[in-house]
This record gives structure tokens, sequence and C-alpha cells, in this order.
């Protein structure tokens, strides 16, 4: 899977994705992770991204042409199966569309900055606008950087047996359980017996009764969602 991330600032993107079950990715062939920076595609003499919006309304506006100039080059090299902006205005990102991003080939990402970008872009370009919460960041990039490790390590072939998705928190809508590591006893705190017991079939169902209670009392929201799906 191919990552295209278009920006201002590529020197935010430029550690994120070289590190761990990310690195490994790529040096797999599993993902590819391109940064463009918008900066280089800028024609006047002082490579101007951004400009005052018009009807005066406060703050930078990104340019159209330097973003349109980047993926028109990348839409003539390869098809994308997606065209994302980050913005806080987009659709809430959660674990069912990061699994249904994983299955893609080539996902562009443009990210926004300032107050946003020209409309235009949006129109023409853009498929699917992303936000990563209910708050505002001073720059998408770090929302890209948020959807690359999302989506990236869910691809096929990313995660070994051991870090499998299949126990993370949401992947069945329901919270991960507590996890314990060695040693059994610190500072009088002892790890649940059952976990030492070395029974897997009552191991997972204590696995499965602590998400749940977990989930009911932290996320009642996706318990219900849990529930009514049966
Ligand atoms: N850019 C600024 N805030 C954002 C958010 N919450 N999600 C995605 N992109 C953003």
């Amino acid at each position: 899977m191919r990552f295209d991330i278009l920006t201002v600032l590529p020197e935010l993107l430029e550690g994120p994705f070289n590190h761990s079950i990310l690195k490994r990715a790529q040096q797999k062939g599993l993902l590819e992770v391109h940064l463009h920076a918008l900066r280089e595609y800028a024609t006047d003499k002082h490579r101007q991204v951004d400009d005052y919006s018009f009807g005066g309304a406060a703050g930078m506006v990104m340019k159209a042409e330097p973003i349109a100039a980047c993926i028109e080059q990348l839409l003539a090299e390869r098809p994308y199966d997606a065209i994302i902006y980050t913005s806080p205005d987009g659709q809430r990102l959660d674990q069912a569309l990061c699994n249904r991003l994983s299955l893609q080939e080539n996902i562009l990402v443009l990210c926004g900055h300032y107050k946003g970008v020209d409309e235009r872009i949006r129109e023409k370009y853009i498929t699917l606008e992303i936000s990563i919460g209910d708050y505002v960041l001073s720059g998408g990039e770090l929302a890209a950087a948020v959807l690359v490790d999302s989506v990236g390590r869910l691809i096929p072939g990313v995660l070994n047996d051991e870090t499998s998705a299949l126990f993370d928190s949401f992947q069945d809508d329901l919270l991960a359980p507590p996890v314990y590591t060695r040693p059994a006893e610190w500072r009088g705190m002892k790890v649940p017996e059952i976990l030492l017991s070395g029974n897997d079939k009552l191991i997972e169902e204590w696995r499965h009764e602590q998400s749940l209670q977990r989930t009911k009392e932290r996320r009642p929201d996706l318990y219900e969602k849990y529930k009514s799906a049966g």
C-alpha cells in the first residue's frame, strides 16, 4: 500500500514512520510513504503556498495552484483509491474506516493548514475528508500521521500473530482487556491468578469478561453498539 502525503511542513512527518511496526512494514515492502513538499510546486518567485482569504476572513488559505500541480502529477502516475483531506470538519476516523482503508492500494492525503484549503480543491479532487477528533490541531500533519499509523498496521502481513490486530480495542467494538507482564507480584499488587493458570479456555473467557466490563464502564456507547449487533 502506498501513501502520498502533500504538506507544507514535510519536516513534521519525517520521524513518525521510521520506527517499529511501520518501519518494518516499509522494509518488508508492504507500505510506502512518500512526502511531497507543496512549496516545491509553487511557481511564483516566493514559492507562496498560502494567501489572504477573499471576503476578509481572518487567517491565510492554502492556494489551489500548488496543490493542483502536485495532485495532477501524482494522478498522471497512478490512480488513487482515495484522495483524503485532513480537516476537523471531516468524517471521524474510527477502526471501521481504518479497516476499510487498509485494503486499498494507493491513498493520497492532503494535509490542511492555516485556515484551510481553497474550497475549489475540495470540490475538484477530494473524495474523503477525515477528522481525528473534535478538536483543532495547528495543521493536518499530525492527523495524517495518525491515519497512516492506524491504517498501515492493518495492512495484511504487517502484524504477526503476536501483535495481531484481532484483539485490539475497537476491533469488535469492545475495549481491550487489561494486560500484565513480569513480575507476577509488584509492590504487593498481584497479577490475576487466572492468567498464571495455563488454562487457555478460562483465560480467554476472563479476557472477554474484562473487555465487556471495561467497555460497559468506560464506553457505554460502544457497549450498546456491541450488544445490539448481537
Ligand atoms: N486539522 C486540524 N484539526 C484536525 C482534526 N481534528 N482532524 C484532522 N485534521 C485536522
